[in-house]
């Protein structure tokens, strides 16, 4: 496994402060958030949701229009695909924490721009800090590429852990990119599985 020592290694987790408390105070800052153009156009904010204990934190790249309606991560088609994925790794959405790179949709779903990841990624920093998972699975380019900060694509990455400080970064394709790719649905499945063994063995990092 390789190993990168900048960036996330400079995250330690908050001791002794509840995790649930944390996360609903960023939520609330995320909320209230006008820091960028996309605060104009949202109908919510989605700053992320699930288990503020969890060992696995799932990153995307940003709220697509089902999850600004719903102020939801992963709730679309996408998200369906990505519960059944979840289940090839014995794992349930209760079991982890799901969020995204961006917390307000782009456009038209356009991609991310580097001005907007600059100014929304505190969230999702501070949102690893307050859970301090063990694997970060990070889903597709922009999530890889801004935790890992790698210029190389998720073909390249995708299924190879890589300890970054105290978390295990995990690659994955972006479920959205697989549902008419037969050959990533594959990979994707096939990258769950071995998450799945991989989390049979006690976490390696305390909370
Ligand atoms: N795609 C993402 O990257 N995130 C979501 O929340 C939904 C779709």
């Amino acid at each position: 496994m390789s190993v990168i020592n900048e960036h996330f290694a400079t995250i330690v987790p908050h001791e002794g402060e509840s995790a649930e408390l944390l996360l609903a105070d960023i939520a609330e800052q995320a909320a209230a958030c006008r820091k960028c153009e996309l605060c104009e156009g949202r109908i919510n904010v989605v700053p992320g949701f699930g288990n503020p204990e969890a060992r696995v934190m799932l990153i995307g790249e940003a709220p697509g229009k089902n999850e600004d309606k719903q102020g939801l991560p992963f709730v679309g088609a996408a998200g369906k695909y990505l519960t059944e994925l979840l289940g090839y790794a014995g794992l349930t959405r209760e079991d982890v924490f799901i969020a995204n790179v961006l917390k307000c949709r782009p456009p038209s779903n356009r991609n991310p721009r580097p001005d907007e990841i600059e100014l929304c990624t505190p969230f999702l920093r501070d949102q690893v800090r307050a859970i301090g998972p063990e694997y970060l699975v990070t889903m597709g380019n922009f999530a890889t590429k801004f935790i890992l900060k790698t210029e190389c694509g998720i073909t390249g990455l995708h299924g190879k852990p890589v300890m970054a400080g105290r978390f295990t970064v995990y690659p994955v394709f972006h479920p959205a990119a697989a549902i008419y790719d037969r050959s990533k649905r594959d990979a994707l499945q096939a990258d769950f599985e071995a998450l799945g063994e991989r989390l049979k063995t006690p976490r390696s990092n305390a909370r």
